[in-house]
C-alpha cells in the first residue's frame, strides 16, 4: 500500500487572474473539467496487480479546508486525514507534518509525496513509474522521479546521475541540486547527466523522518510538537499555531534533498507539466494550426502563437490579428501579457497587493 501525501498550500500566482490568493490553480479547472487537485487525487487513488493506494492525507492551509475535502467528495474518493497549517511554511515542515501524523500508527508506511497543481496525462504510465520505485522505497531509498530535460528550465531541481540514463530504474542518485543558476543548468544539459526533479517523492515514513533529524534536526521539534498537540476540529486536524511559527520556511528540496545520500531515480518517461505559467497552458492546450488556443468564452481571428481564454460566460473575448500576446478574462479580472513575460506575471499580482 502506497499513501499519497497531497501538498497544496500553494499560491500559484503566475496564473493569474485563474490562480487566485483564496481559489489557487490546484482547484481550478485549468485542463479539462476536473481541477488539477482533483485529477491529482484520482491518479492517487485505486488499485491494480502491483499495488494500491490508501487514502491520501492533505497538507492544505486554513482557507482551503473545505475546498479539499469537498473537491474530493464530488468525485467519489474519501480523504484522509486532513492535516491544515496555521500558516504556509513552504513543503518541509508541510511534509514533515505528514510523515510524523502517519509514523504515530505506521512508521513503515510508504508515502508518495505529489504536488497537486501538475498535468500528467498518463495514469498508466505513472502507475508503473510508482510500481518501479517501491522495491527501492522498500530498502530506505528517498526516491524521486526524473523527467528528460526539455529546455534550461532555473525553476526546477536536477537530479544528477552517474552515466546518462538507459533503463527503467531505479538509479542510484550522485547529487540533487534545486533551482542552479542559468549557468549551472546550462552546463548540467550540456553533460546530459541531469533529469528534472518532477516533485514526487516515494519513501518510507521513517527514512525521510531519519533524513530530517540528519539534515534538518531544527525543523524536527516544531513540527513534531504542532502535530502532537494538533487540535481535531470537523474532522481536521489543526496543527498548533505556536508550534508551527516556529518551524523554518523552507522547502523539502532545500532541507532535506540536497543532503540527503541515500537517493535513487525513477526516470518518467509520460508527459508531465507542472502548468508553472500561462506558456506551460498554452503548450498543453490543443492548439489550432497558427498555434494559437482558445477556451471558454474566446475567438481567435488570424492570430498565431497566442493563448486567448475567457472564463466569464458574459464576456465574449475576441482576438484579431494578435501575435504572441496572453489573454485570459475572468469576471472580475482581465490579463493582457506578451507572451515572452509569461514568467512575470506574479508581478501583477504584487502590484495589484501593493495598491489595495
Ligand atoms: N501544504 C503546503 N504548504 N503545500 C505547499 C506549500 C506549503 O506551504 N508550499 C508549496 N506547496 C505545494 C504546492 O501547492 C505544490 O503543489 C507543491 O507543494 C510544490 O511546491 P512549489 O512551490 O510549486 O515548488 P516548485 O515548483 O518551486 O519546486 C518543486 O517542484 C518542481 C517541479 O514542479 C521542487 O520539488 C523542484 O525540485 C521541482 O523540480
Ligand atoms: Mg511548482
Amino acid at each position: 500500500q502506497v499513501t499519497p501525501v497531497l501538498l497544496c498550500g500553494g499560491s500559484g500566482t503566475r496564473l493569474w487572474p485563474l490562480s487566485r490568493r483564496s481559489y489557487p490553480k490546484q482547484f481550478a479547472s485549468v485542463l479539462g473539467e476536473e481541477t488539477l487537485y482533483q485529477q491529482t487525487a484520482r491518479r492517487l487513488s485505486g488499485s491494480d496487480s502491483a499495488f494500491s493506494f490508501a487514502a491520501p492525507i492533505i497538507v492544505t492551509g486554513t482557507d482551503f479546508r473545505f475546498i479539499v475535502t469537498e473537491q474530493l467528495i464530488e468525485i467519489g474518493i474519501d480523504p484522509g486525514a486532513v492535516l491544515i497549517e496555521p500558516e504556509p511554511r513552504n513543503t518541509a515542515p508541510a511534509v514533515l507534518a505528514a510523515a510524523l501524523h502517519i509514523a504515530k500508527t505506521d512508521p513503515e508506511a510508504i508515502l508518495l509525496i505529489s504536488p497537486t497543481d501538475h498535468v500528467v496525462p498518463d495514469p498508466a504510465a505513472f502507475r508503473k513509474a510508482i510500481a518501479a520505485g517501491l522495491p527501492a522505497a522498500g530498502r530506505g531509498d528517498l526516491v524521486t522521479f526524473g523527467i528528460a530535460p526539455d529546455r534550461p528550465e532555473t525553476g526546477y531541481g536536477y537530479l544528477e546521475l552517474a552515466a546518462p540514463p538507459d533503463d527503467e530504474g531505479p538509479l542510484p542518485l550522485k547529487s540533487f541540486t534545486e533551482k542552479p543558476d542559468p549557468a549551472t543548468v546550462k552546463r548540467m544539459l550540456e553533460g546530459g547527466c541531469h533529469l528534472w526533479n518532477a516533485g514526487l517523492f516515494l519513501f518510507r515514513a521513517r527514512d525521510i523522518l531519519a533524513a530530517y533529524e540528519a539534515h534538518a534536526p531544527t525543523l524536527v521539534e516544531p513540527v513534531r510538537k504542532a502535530v502532537d498537540t494538533a487540535q481535531p476540529d470537523l474532522g481536521f486536524l489543526r496543527l498548533d499555531p505556536e508550534a508551527f511559527a516556529r518551524a523554518e520556511d523552507i522547502s523539502i528540496d532545500y532541507a532535506v534533498l540536497e543532503k540527503a545520500t541515500q537517493l535513487s531515480v525513477i526516470p518518467y518517461k509520460g508527459r508531465w507539466s507542472d502548468l508553472g505559467s500561462w506558456e506551460a497552458v498554452l503548450h498543453e492546450t490543443p492548439q489550432g494550426p497558427s498555434g494559437t488556443a482558445t477556451s471558454g468564452a474566446a475567438t481567435a481571428i488570424d492570430c498565431s502563437g497566442s493563448l486567448l481564454r475567457s472564463e466569464a460566460e458574459t464576456l465574449e473575448l475576441v482576438g484579431l490579428g494578435l501575435e504572441n500576446i496572453i489573454a485570459v478574462a475572468m469576471p472580475d479580472a482581465v490579463l493582457v501579457a506578451d507572451r515572452s513575460r509569461a514568467q512575470d506575471v506574479g508581478q501583477a499580482v504584487e502590484a495589484l497587493r501593493a495598491r489595495s
